[in-house]
């Protein structure tokens, strides 16, 4: 098979182990760098070029966007799909996991427990907003972050209103959510291959930091999760439209709640837990390859 990997950094961990295990199995590999990449849009012929070359001959594409390349790169990635070539993540479900608020609302419809979550407008009473997730303290948290930059903890009524009004004041989109206090600073990973979790790690930070990204320095141990985490995770990456894509969950009183689903999860968690899951994606990768290109069925 001929695979595309559309990648930023060729020599990062993720890419490197896809290729290693996509070569592995005997496909040929191409990493391109979706942000030196440019389209043609001309009447029945979308075409893709790299380095002066037109993309051409791919079996099947896998994304991995950076979250700062967003727009960009899923554009790349729907230039192929226009052309009918499978990928293993449409651009549309990118596009969606990558705003915190529209991620929420799907979870939200489909039934799967998140914290809860208030999006307003600068008219809003800010109390009246902070009533309704339960009262300070309160996370706020700006609608497009990642690694956990911009994702903060008010503590208080006049600390939460104070950073509201930063953030409006630079037309800032976020939203407010419930401070789940009883698993602060330790959060879930399940990773999701073809709908099903192939592997979960445990993140936890090693200071008093709230925030259990492995960005912020947290550590990852293997977790095995309840039968009600798996089944969870497996309906948030379905809700979502993502066969392929990392879960995070946060342990509550009241059962697992999702925080985000990540549409180019990390490959970090096989140091953590051991798992091929680079083959795994790869494997999901042949089946996609066969099968074609799929329509996108979350519809909203
Ligand atoms: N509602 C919440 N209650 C308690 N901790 C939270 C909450 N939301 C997020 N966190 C902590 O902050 C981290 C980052 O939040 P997340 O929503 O995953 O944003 P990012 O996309 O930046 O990773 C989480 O991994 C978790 O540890
Ligand atoms: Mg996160």
């Amino acid at each position: 098979m001929r695979i595309v990997i559309l990648s930023k950094g060729p020599g990062n961990y993720s890419t490197r182990r896809l290729k290693e295990e996509a070569a592995k199995r005997g496909h040929e590999v191409r990493v391109i760098n979706y942000a030196k990449c440019y389209v043609t849009v001309e009447r029945g012929n979308p075409a893709v070029h790299y380095k002066g070359e037109e993309v051409k001959d791919v079996d099947v594409v896998i994304p991995r966007i950076a979250s700062s390349l967003t727009k960009y790169g899923t554009s790349i990635v729907r230039q192929f799909e226009m052309q009918n070539v499978p990928t293993i993540t449409s651009s549309i479900a990118i596009v969606r996991s990558r705003d915190k608020l529209r991620s929420m609302q799907l979870m939200a419809k489909a039934g799967i427990g998140i914290p809860k979550t208030v999006f307003a407008r600068e008219e809003a009473d800010l109390d009246v907003v902070l009533e309704q997730v339960g009262g300070a303290p309160v996370i706020i948290k700006v609608a497009r972050g990642t690694h956990g930059n911009g994702v903060v903890l008010a503590e208080t009524r006049k600390a939460a209103k104070a950073v509201m009004q930063a953030f409006y004041v630079e037309s800032v989109s976020f939203v407010v959510q419930e401070f789940i206090a009883e698993s602060a600073g330790v959060d879930i990973r399940a990773f999701v291959v073809n709908g099903k979790v192939v592997s979960s790690m445990m993140r936890q930070s090693l200071d008093d930091d709230f925030r259990s990204n492995l960005h912020q320095g947290a550590e990852g141990i293997a977790v095995k999760l309840t039968p009600e985490e798996r089944k969870t995770a497996q309906k948030a990456a379905k809700a979502m439209g993502l066969p392929i894509c990392g879960v995070d969950m946060m342990r509550s009183e009241r059962g697992p709640l999702v925080l985000e689903v990540n549409s180019s999860p990390g490959f970090g968690i096989e140091k953590v837990t051991g798992a091929n899951v680079a083959c795994k994606v790869i494997e999901h990768a042949e089946l996609v390859a066969k099968a074609g290109r799929r329509k996108d069925k979350v519809g909203a």
